[in-house]
């Protein structure tokens, strides 16, 4: 794996080859999301199921009929008001898209990232294409079921062994939104279902309904499927637990583990130097943004558990509560 610039990138990415960059969000592994190839590559650099799909990244005011069908008011509703942006739009999928970009589904999940090096590489990427159109699809950057990466060392990390496909990345600094986009399913709103949100994100329920001008529903047992709505997903290395109580420090201390803290608050007590306290913060989106990087740093340093303090009441933190409880359902 190696660093390359926009323009080695988009010339990589034309050619089939996979390329990691940064969003707002968190870093993606791209690839041609024509070019079937170049999508298998990335499903098995990732380890991930043939049947979970990947979002694809467009530059704004690329032709949404060319993606997808069917497409109800809702859309454009939040797309005007959210794009380039943190929300991904699930709807019905054209003919032109492959199975792969679709995992099988009849639904395709489009998304205009707003970070300048993604959007930049959209540009060049479009421009070398033959038919100067085009798009990227891009999970994120790391091992299915595991943390997202928030910068281009942790793409390094989690992809240090990877030696057969000549991946290069795009370094663009820390993804400041720090979680994976929201998503939203309106693939069967003009069939009279309701606008759904299946993941939560940094744009919250309340501000969608808001651009919508009606109510988002949770997830049924029609909705399409979404890995990040495993019970298990996001997991670390290192066994997680979240906590609802006050802990015992003096039974934590003999039991000679290595611990780390994650809470909202600053440490209540001076703390023996087997336990390490992360203050996140009491502002969520602050939170958010150092959530995976906090923990991809305690995986790197040999702790036996994190715990993890229950959040604070409220649908502002729903993202981050969604992530953490999926974390930990991974070691129970
Ligand atoms: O912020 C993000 O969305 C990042 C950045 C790189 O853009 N990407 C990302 O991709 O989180 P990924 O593949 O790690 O998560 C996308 C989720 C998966 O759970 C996938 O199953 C779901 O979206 N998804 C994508 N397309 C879908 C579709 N057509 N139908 C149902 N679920 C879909
Ligand atoms: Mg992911």
């Amino acid at each position: 794996m190696r660093y390359c610039n926009i323009g080695e990138a988009a010339d990589s990415l034309v050619k089939g080859n996979v390329v990691a960059f940064p969003t707002e969000t968190v870093y993606g592994l791209g690839a041609d999301a024509d070019n079937d190839q170049a999508i298998s590559k990335v499903y098995s650099i990732k380890n991930r199921p043939l049947n979970h799909p990947v979002i694809v990244h467009l530059l704004d005011g690329d032709d949404l009929l060319y993606w997808a069908e069917n497409v109800p008011r809702e859309a454009y509703l939040l797309i005007e008001n959210f794009w380039p942006g943190p929300l991904t739009i699930l709807l019905k999928k054209s003919k032109n898209v492959i199975s792969l970009v679709s995992g099988g589904q009849d639904t395709i999940g489009l998304r205009c990232p707003s970070h300048i090096i993604a959007q930049n590489l959209l540009k060049e990427f479009v421009r070398l294409k033959p038919a100067q159109r085009g798009g990227l699809i891009a999970p994120s950057a790391n091992k299915f079921g595991k943390v997202s990466p928030t910068s281009s060392k942790h793409v390094f990390d989690e992809f240090s062994n990877e030696i057969s496909s000549n991946l290069m990345i795009v370094d663009g600094g820390k993804s400041m939104i720090g979680i994976e986009s929201t998503i939203v399913d309106l693939s069967n709103v003009v069939k009279g279902s309701h606008p759904t949100l299946l993941r939560p994100g940094f744009i919250k329920a309340s501000q969608i309904e808001e651009a919508l001008g009606r109510k988002v529903f949770s997830p049924t047992e029609y909705s399409p499927v979404v890995s990040g709505s495993l019970r298990a997903h996001y997991s670390t290395n290192t066994p997680l637990e979240i906590i609802k109580e006050d802990i015992d420090f003096d039974d934590l201390f003999y039991s000679n583990k290595k611990i780390a803290l994650l809470s909202c608050d600053p440490s209540p007590i001076a703390l023996p130097s087997c336990f390490i306290w992360y203050e996140m913060s009491h502002d969520n989106d602050l939170y958010a943004s150092k959530l995976y990087s906090t923990l991809r740093e305690i995986d790197l340093s040999n702790f036996d558990k994190i715990f993890v303090y229950d959040l604070p009441n409220g649908s502002a933190w729903n993202a981050i509560r969604d992530r953490i409880y999926r974390a930990a359902a991974a070691f129970i």
